[in-house]
């Protein structure tokens, strides 16, 4: 049943088939953010036995949040502790979170990321390649297959061939029509990571994620094996779907505005303000939750122990408090500094990834269809009711190209 801006406002409900409508769902952010800092919803997405939760939509709000965690705790409810598969890196604060990100992030550094160009562009063209040559094509098989199989290929040490499985039992468990089915499939994901991690312990070593995982030591111990499997999830989940809909996001946005398409060609320089730039404009995560620990206030509201509070880090990227007409997606933006991966100690690990992904698939679709618009003949399917959202397909016809051979 449709509802008004307000009605939204007062009880938000991300599932909401309303919410198909992006527009509409960042009008109600400024409805919510024009009443206050914190806006309530009866039904958190990512954590659904967990009763009520506040939400927080303003700049100001989310980055006292993301910066205070011995406030807003980022170990879930009781309720929400009990789906876990072990200590994960995001539901875990320091120290321990710490130690985690030290085990990680010498595998994400920039310098590592920067080494992988080749085989980004490579991997990115040859999913061009499968439609260059006919003229029309489906620009979301770029933007959701291209982080899938390099970070598959390149960095976890799973098989490319489990790609799709593995999105499509992550988009079942996020988005599945009701908690039974989302359940199913979480337990789905779950099983299959945790054949893949055994597979490594009964390999030859190797150098990827998983084994890094394996053999990685915390306080002079062995990470459990849950906690392997658990993360190796994690990764999964965060490194497909949120690449995926931004880049999608981008193409679509590009084949809709032939002018802003032909400046990125004339003015590759742009480029990195771009990807910011989508990333804050329609990248971004529509709620992560937090835990408070002890009483505190923010923005004149007092949060009691126990509380949830969902950071809102895509309506805070439409605070015009810290970005003048953030209703617009202005590609070189300078002051630019989003939430889209988060701030804090939580800060997105894969943020680089992400970054080199992104701007590789939008190079590599500008350089080699430099005239793609949206096909005028089938309609691009957008999927919203999501923590992550963008477009399922991109339909868009060109001037043929040569495969890359
Ligand atoms: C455009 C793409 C992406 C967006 C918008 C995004 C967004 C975010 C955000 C907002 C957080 C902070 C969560 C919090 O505050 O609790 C986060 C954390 C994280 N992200 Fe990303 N992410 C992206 C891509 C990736 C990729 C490609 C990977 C890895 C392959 C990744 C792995 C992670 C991990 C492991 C964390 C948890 C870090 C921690 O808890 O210390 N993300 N991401």
């Amino acid at each position: 049943m449709p509802k008004s801006r307000e009605e939204h406002a007062q009880q938000w409900d991300l599932r909401h088939e309303d919410f198909n409508d992006n527009d509409f769902l960042y009008d109600v952010y400024d409805v919510m953010r024009a009443k206050s800092s914190f806006a309530y919803t009866d039904t958190p997405f990512l954590t659904p036995d967990a009763g009520g939760s506040w939400v927080a939509v303003s700049y100001s709000a989310c980055t006292a949040i993301l910066r205070d965690w011995e406030h807003f705790s980022s170990n879930p409810t009781p309720q929400g502790a009990e789906q876990l598969p072990g200590d994960i890196v995001i539901t875990l604060d320091p120290p321990r979170q710490q130690k985690f990100r030290k085990v990680l992030n010498p595998y994400f550094s920039p310098g590592r990321m920067q080494q992988l160009q080749p085989e980004i562009r490579y991997e990115t063209d040859r999913l061009i390649d499968g439609f260059i040559e006919s003229g029309v094509g489906d620009l979301a098989e770029v933007a959701w297959r291209q982080p899938g199989i390099v970070f598959f290929k390149y960095l976890l040490g799973m098989p490319v061939d489990d790609v799709p499985l593995c999105i499509e039992l992550t988009d079942t468990a996020l988005n599945g029509a009701t908690e039974e089915v989302r359940s199913v499939a979480w337990g789905g994901l779950y099983q299959h990571i945790t054949e893949a991690v055994v597979a490594h312990c009964e390999g030859p070593p190797t150098d990827d994620m998983i084994d890094v995982l394996l053999g990685a030591e915390i306080d002079g111990q062995k990470l459990a094996f849950q906690d392997v499997v658990g993360n190796a999830m994690l990764l999964v989940q965060a490194g497909l779907e949120t690449t995926a809909n931004a880049m999608s996001f981008a193409f679509h946005y590009l084949a809709m505005h032939p002018d802003e398409r032909d400046r990125l060609i004339r003015e590759p320089d742009i480029m990195p303000y771009a990807i910011e730039e989508f990333i804050r404009f329609a990248g971004s995560i529509h709620g992560i939750p937090r835990t408070v620990t002890r009483d505190v206030e923010v923005d004149g509201q007092t949060f009691r122990p126990g509380e949830s509070v969902q950071v809102n880090y895509a309506s805070a990227n439409r605070d015009a408090t810290e970005f003048p007409q953030p209703e617009r997606c202005m590609l070189d933006r300078r002051q630019n500094r989003h939430l889209g991966f988060g701030a804090g100690v939580h800060r997105c690990l894969g943020s680089n990834l992400a970054r080199l992904e992104f701007r590789i698939g939008v190079e590599q679709v500008l350089a080699r269809m430099p005239d793609f618009t949206l096909a005028t003949d089938t309609d691009a399917k957008f999927h919203g009711n999501s923590v992550t959202r963008g477009y399922r397909t991109v339909p868009v016809t060109f001037t043929p190209g040569k495969r890359s051979g």
